[in-house]
């Protein structure tokens, strides 16, 4: 089980670039151990009596439904603040709002835009805020798809870490960040206006140089990918963006689609890993939209790759829930009831 000498407790979770490697690894086993536990049917209500607040102002569905089951069964109840039905933002800053839900609750979750907002949440609210995506960062699909790479590959050093599409978003930051701390070898494949911001490579090159990690940035398809362990991708168009860059974005990242050619040029053992929701068939209203207008049936990863054998995204969507459960275990102290 996870190291007894780490205590999060009150601890906010913005960024992983708060946490050390040690602490991170603390999650990851933390989250193995609830996910054990769930399988073998043993009760871990231990933060009975307890609320958390779960502010979505976008959509979600696993994010959203992790929070909700994880409070659940750690014996917490939880309010839900859908994208209109709140006076957030609107009628009452984030400072009011903080300091109102951090007299009511335990824990505040915020999915939103950006980062400067969950900061402020954290900055008033007295109580630990979990960031649930911000335009920035997604550090919670983290725990999970680090928990999913070992599980998966045994390992989590030395592991050749691909990320392919938009890396200057949330999901291609926080990758890089989490394995420079954790030692894996993390290449962005895409193209050279897709690279993560010079600032943040710098930042990660220095956690790399600790970890035994290593930062790549590279336009070249087939080097970039060659004998990878992981191959990751996410949606070319993120939520809260204009549809007027679906254009440009499909573009310039067409040649970074996920193919099997691609999948070829991998290690025999890799895997294909996604946050979701993914774009690869024309069975959503996106998807037929996107059909309509530029004539493609599937964007950032073919159908053939995404339902293969190597692909671990629903056993990672899974990961999701164990590991926001240790995430806010982590952070809460547990409740005095016995
Ligand atoms: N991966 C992820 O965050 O999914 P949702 O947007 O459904 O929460
Ligand atoms: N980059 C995506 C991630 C979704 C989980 C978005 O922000 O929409």
């Amino acid at each position: 089980m996870a190291k007894a000498n780490i205590d999060l407790t009150g601890r906010n979770f913005l960024t992983l670039k708060d946490f050390n490697k040690d602490e991170i690894l603390y999650l990851i086993d933390l989250a193995q151990d609830y996910k054990d536990k769930k399988k073998k049917g043993i009760p871990v209500d231990d933060y009975r009596g307890k609320n958390v607040a779960l502010i979505f102002e976008k959509t979600s569905t696993r994010t959203r439904c992790s929070f909700e089951v994880a409070a659940s069964d750690l014996g917490m109840g939880s309010t839900y603040l859908d994208p209109s039905g709140s006076q957030i933002g609107k009628k009452e800053s984030i400072a009011d709002t903080a300091r109102v839900l951090g007299r009511m609750y335990d824990g505040i979750e915020y999915r939103g835009f950006e980062q400067s907002i969950v900061e402020e949440l954290a900055e008033y609210a007295g109580v630990p805020v979990w960031n649930g995506l911000t335009n920035e960062y997604h550090p919670t699909q983290m725990i999970a798809d680090m928990l999913t790479v070992r599980e998966k590959l045994g390992r989590l050093e030395g592991v050749k870490f691909v990320y392919m599409g938009d890396a200057r978003y949330n999901m291609g930051n926080s990758l890089m960040i989490v394995c420079a701390k954790l030692g894996l070898h993390f290449v962005a494949c895409t193209a050279k206006e897709y690279f993560p911001a010079p600032e943040l490579v710098k930042q990660c090159e220095a956690y790399a140089g600790a970890s035994g990690g290593s930062i790549t940035l590279t336009e070249d398809v087939m080097e970039g990918t060659k004998d990878a362990d992981v191959i990751y991708t996410d949606v070319w168009v993120s939520m809260g963006e204009p549809d007027a860059v679906w254009e440009e974005r499909i573009k310039a990242l067409m040649p970074y689609q996920v193919n099997q050619k691609i999948m070829d040029n991998t290690k025999n053992s890799s895997i294909f890993m996604h946050c979701l929701p993914a774009f690869h068939d024309l069975k959503t209203k996106i998807g037929k939209e996107i059909h309509e207008k530029f004539g493609i049936t599937e964007m950032e990863v073919t159908d053939e790759v995404f339902e293969s054998a190597k692909s671990v995204v629903f056993d990672e969507a899974e990961n999701r829930m164990h590991s926001i459960k240790a995430i806010m275990a982590a952070t809460l102290k547990p409740s005095e009831y016995k």
